[in-house]
């Protein structure tokens, strides 16, 4: 990694920081930084100095229209006032990644100190070890990355990784150990918890001696071992049970354990990882997670975000599995894009990489994926106002055409009144007292309406009546 700072943008809040503004930009350049004062139609950088004389509301409209066009934000205030705890915490809420108060020369060095942090680590983040193997650009998964790829380059402390299924914990897992900067640094080892036996457990972590129990045929080698001078990732910590709780603690705080069978002391370095997708102080509450234990692991915490919560990356995701099952990038229909758009995903990422390889599965050719490639139960729901509204279209154009031919009111009426009639006897196959139920009537009227038509000659269509014909009693209603 290179030892050059980040440029960046600057911008004074209104005109009266612009001599603050000039003098923090005349600093940073001589330090070797590059600042560019941010104008309208320059694209905004990925760091940008807010700087202002006092920290008051303005300057929180100015990070907050800001947040979500440039990577990072460091607001640099005036010395003159000193700003409540409340407005510094509401602008990292907003978005600022920092405040600092400029007094002159020192100050300088902190914001460089900063600048070459954040180049490193945006760096690390577009770089291919990144950006080819995780997708995603949004405020809230580049925040949980950028925080992951610190916490692994410029520490040595373990990580835990919490988040819903099919986040991306193991990838993110898997990431930490490739990035982590250990010099001769050695292999990953999985443990996954929720497979963890508690009697076998002993001999999974520590590993045994021959014949320590019955079926130690040869000695075996444990988890810690593996995982010496590399990294033990457990997954699924929140399942491991009380009483290797406690041999983890001491293996982390001690860095030495015992085979089964064995009474020499052996030791391990590694670094640890660990993924939950429980509420891991629920688990505390509930008394199935130790304190101790909690408190060494959960130092350094990043929660990986559900997909609800970075609609963003739909796309990108959705079209980076398809290219990788099609073996070729292909165009999406926009009623595709709309209907992966609005999908809600409860399993995350995995529930998204899996429709995408049954979309994969259904199309061919080289064209577009079409709306006929979606599986027919991934298609959207037409709820029934859809199909409400198009009877009621078909029945207002009815009645719209009547009205045109010149009907009347009681013409239209007793036609539709015809039409149910005619309808509900058909569809009980001519059973006249089933016909009255569903039409809401008494059989007595339906059997009177009936005669009547037949007396007429051959009964009426909608639209046939005689204006003029009121021989027949009133049109059964829908309701009685
Ligand atoms: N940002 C991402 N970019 C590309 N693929 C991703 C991303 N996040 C997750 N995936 C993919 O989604 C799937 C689920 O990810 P992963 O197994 O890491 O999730 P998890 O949080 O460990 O899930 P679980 O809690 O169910 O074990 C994997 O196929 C993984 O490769
Ligand atoms: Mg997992």
């Amino acid at each position: 990694m290179g030892d050059e700072p980040h440029s960046c943008g600057i911008q004074a809040v209104d005109a009266a920081d612009g001599a603050l503004a000039g003098r923090v930009g005349a600093d940073l350049a001589r330090r070797g930084v590059l600042v560019n004062e941010l104008s309208a139609g320059i694209l905004v950088p990925q760091v940008v100095l807010v700087v202002s004389a006092d920290l008051a509301e303005p300057v929180l409209t100015t990070v907050d229209r800001l947040a979500d066009r440039c990577g990072r934000i460091l607001v640099v205030a005036g010395g003159g006032g000193i700003a409540g705890s409340e407005m510094i915490w509401r602008l990292l809420a907003c978005g600022a990644s920092d405040v600092l108060t400029w007094w002159g020369e020192e100050s300088g060095t902190s914001v460089v100190s900063r600048l070459r942090r954040w180049k490193d680590i945006d760096d690390t983040v577009d770089g291919p070890d990144v950006r080819d193997q995780l997708v995603g650009r949004s405020r809230a998964w580049l925040g949980a990355l950028r925080r992951l790829v610190e916490i692994a380059s410029f520490t040595t402390s373990s990580l835990v990784l919490a988040g819903e299924s099919g986040t991306g914990k193991e990838l993110m897992a898997r990431l930490f150990h490739h990035l982590d900067r250990r010099e001769g640094k050695r292999d990953l080892i999985v443990v996954d918890c929720t497979t963890i036996v508690p009697t076998l457990s002993g001999s999974e972590f520590f590993g045994h001696e021959r014949g320590a129990f019955t079926g130690a045929l040869s000695a075996r080698e444990g988890a810690f071992a593996a995982a010496d001078k590399g990294t033990l990732f457990l997954d699924e910590v929140g399942e491991l049970p009380m009483t290797m709780q406690a041999e983890l603690l001491r293996v982390i705080q001690e860095g030495t354990y015992k085979r089964v069978g064995s009474d020499n002391w052996r030791s391990t370095r590694f670094r640890l990882v660990c993924a939950t997708n429980r509420d891991l102080m629920a688990e505390l509450s509930a008394g199935r997670f130790r304190l101790d234990l909690f408190h060494r692991l959960a130092a350094n915490m990043v929660h990986l975000p559900p997909l609800r919560e970075r609609r963003a990356d739909v796309l990108p995701l959705f079209t980076h599995f398809l290219s990788g099952e099609a073996g070729t990038s292909l165009d999406l229909h926009p009623a595709v894009v709309e209907m992966i758009e609005r999908r809600d995903y409860p399993g995350n990422v995995r529930d998204l990489r899996q429709l995408a390889s049954r979309i994969a599965v259904r199309h061919v050719g080289p064209g577009p994926v079409t709306p006929g490639d979606v599986p027919t139960e991934e298609r959207p729901a037409l709820g029934p106002s859809l199909v409400e509204q198009s009877s009621d279209r078909l029945f207002d154009r009815a009645v719209g055409t009547a009205l045109q031919e010149g009907r009347g009111y009681r013409e239209i009426r007793d036609s539709v009144g015809d039409a149910a009639v005619r309808l509900a006897v058909e569809q009980a196959d001519g059973n006249l007292q089933s016909a009255a139920l569903r039409l809401g009537v008494t059989d007595r009227m339906l059997q009177q309406r009936c005669a009547v038509d037949r007396g007429n000659e051959n009964g009426r269509l909608i639209g046939s009546a005689s204006p003029t014909d009121r021989s027949r009693p009133e049109a059964p209603r829908s309701s009685p």
